[in-house]
């Protein structure tokens, strides 16, 4: 903490010392937000709502949804009660999480200047502690091995493992590349045969597909894409359109933006996640902020806390319960390379993944300036994403256009489908939309 804490004073005093030139040279922007206007996003649980469920016989508004017609043609202000509906179990959730509410009230404001869009967010979290651990790995005496998991884990649901996975804001965004996108969002990536939907396919078998496995992208399974991506009607996950066609389809702009504030794996570095999607969930070209902290050969960790810098070499289970300072390993703030013989004990816990905002770079690390803060209960996440990465895998924005926005939210330990999800919202870029971004200069 004492690291954390020393590095965010020199960001500061670095800024005092050159406000004049650079007065937003800290992730929190010294922006008024009190004079920015707040608007409230319902974002509700949609469970395996897939793509092909919309379009199938169980869905009344099949016929409509495959013309094009927009989600909120017929389901206006109704998240709330949809949402709670689902979660409880039933057609669209077979497995539900005990207790977990159904939707989810998503506070945002909006600006911009010549240079970026600023995003501030804040919701409530369910769990009484922010979901700041992920991918932690427990010492049991004799080897180390992953500990905790989503609450959709059997292993958690039966209690043998506390539920640990971190919180997660997801945005995506389409400039109208990706058709049907402004009337029916997210839906449009959500298909049969993803992980935590109806139909997934077996490792072996993604692990044998000519695009997804090992002679192409190397994926075991099957994560977000686009009907565009495709060959056949029903979008298929196994159907995928020629390398050469993606790559067209890339180039003219078919694809949307997704960005992921991540409470483990990117906050701690102030920064989120910047990928795409297209025929598969993919991050863009560079290095993300995190990578894993495991040998894979031995299970062991590379790194651990460092004892000079953080007064402990380890975490320990019973820091789980009370939620860990730092909980996050940071390459170059408070990580030393893992001793085998510094005495480790039965309990210990070690995050089993290593963050480098240094080592980021590329489009990946875009997002270099979003910070979270967890206070009362809320999550708090101020956004700034360049209106023109310069990256060509990013989207653009430009001032006066609208786009369209899907929001998401990963609350209280879980991943996959267990999220809450909004219908498309329109953000304009200084005029127009549900939420407009207001003009600062
Ligand atoms: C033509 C009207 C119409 C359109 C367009 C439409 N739906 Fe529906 N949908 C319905 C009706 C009617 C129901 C059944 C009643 C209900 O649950 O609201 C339904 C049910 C659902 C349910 C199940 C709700 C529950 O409580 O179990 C989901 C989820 C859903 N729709 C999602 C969508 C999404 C996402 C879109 C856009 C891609 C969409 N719908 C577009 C009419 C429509």
């Amino acid at each position: 903490m004492l690291q954390t804490s020393l590095r965010h004073l020199a960001v500061v005093a670095f800024a005092a010392n050159f406000s004049a030139a650079s007065a937003l040279a800290d992730a929190t922007t010294p922006i008024a937000w009190t004079s920015v206007p707040v608007e409230e996003v319902t974002l509700f649980y949609p469970g395996q709502s897939s793509f092909q469920w919309l379009h199938s016989p169980e869905h009344p508004g099949a016929r409509m949804v495959g013309r094009g017609t927009a989600c909120k043609r017929c389901h206006r202000d109704s998240e709330r009660s949809m949402g709670n509906d689902i979660v409880s179990g039933g057609l669209l959730e077979p497995n539900p999480i005990d207790g977990k509410k159904g939707s989810l009230q998503l506070v945002v404001q909006a600006a911009h200047d010549e240079e970026n869009l600023y995003l501030r967010f804040r919701w409530k979290t369910q769990a009484e502690r922010p979901g700041v651990m992920h991918n932690y790995m427990r010492y049991d005496g004799q080897a180390w091995a992953f500990y905790g998991g989503p609450r959709s884990a059997k292993r958690v649901r039966q209690g043998q493992e506390p539920p640990l996975y971190e919180d997660r804001l997801a945005i995506m965004i389409d400039d109208g590349g990706v058709q049907r996108f402004a009337e029916q969002g997210c839906w449009l990536s959500c298909h049969t045969g993803m992980r935590d939907m109806p139909g997934e396919p077996t490792s072996e078998a993604v692990r044998s597909h000519p695009y997804l496995g090992e002679g192409g992208l190397g994926r075991s399974d099957v994560r977000k894409y686009l009907p565009a991506s495709r060959t056949d009607t029903s979008t298929s996950w196994d159907k995928v359109k020629s390398p050469e066609a993606l790559a067209k389809l890339k180039d003219k702009g078919v694809f949307l933006d997704l960005m992921q504030w991540r409470a483990a794996r990117s906050n701690p570095v102030d920064m989120a996640d910047d990928g795409f999607v297209l025929g598969y969930r993919l991050f863009d070209e560079g290095k993300n902020p995190f990578s894993w902290n495991v040998d894979r050969d031995s299970m062991t960790p590379k790194f651990m806390f460092d004892p000079k810098k953080v007064g402990r070499k380890s975490l320990t289970v019973s820091d789980i319960e009370t939620g860990p300072e730092p909980a996050a390993l940071i390459r170059e703030d408070n990580a030393a390379p893992y001793d085998p013989d510094a005495g480790w004990k039965e309990g210990d816990v070690l995050p089993g993944r290593l963050l480098s905002r240094v080592d980021a770079r590329g489009s990946a690390a875009d997002n270099s300036r979003v910070t979270g803060k967890w206070e009362d209960g809320s999550w708090i996440v101020t956004w700034v994403r360049p209106l023109d990465t310069g990256h060509d895998d990013d989207i653009t924005l430009k001032r006066g256009n609208t786009y369209t926005f899907g929001f998401a939210v990963h609350d209280d330990n879980v991943t996959t489908r267990f999220h809450f999800v909004s219908f498309p919202v329109v953000v304009g870029i200084g005029l127009g939309g549900d939420i407009t971004a207001v003009r600062l200069d």
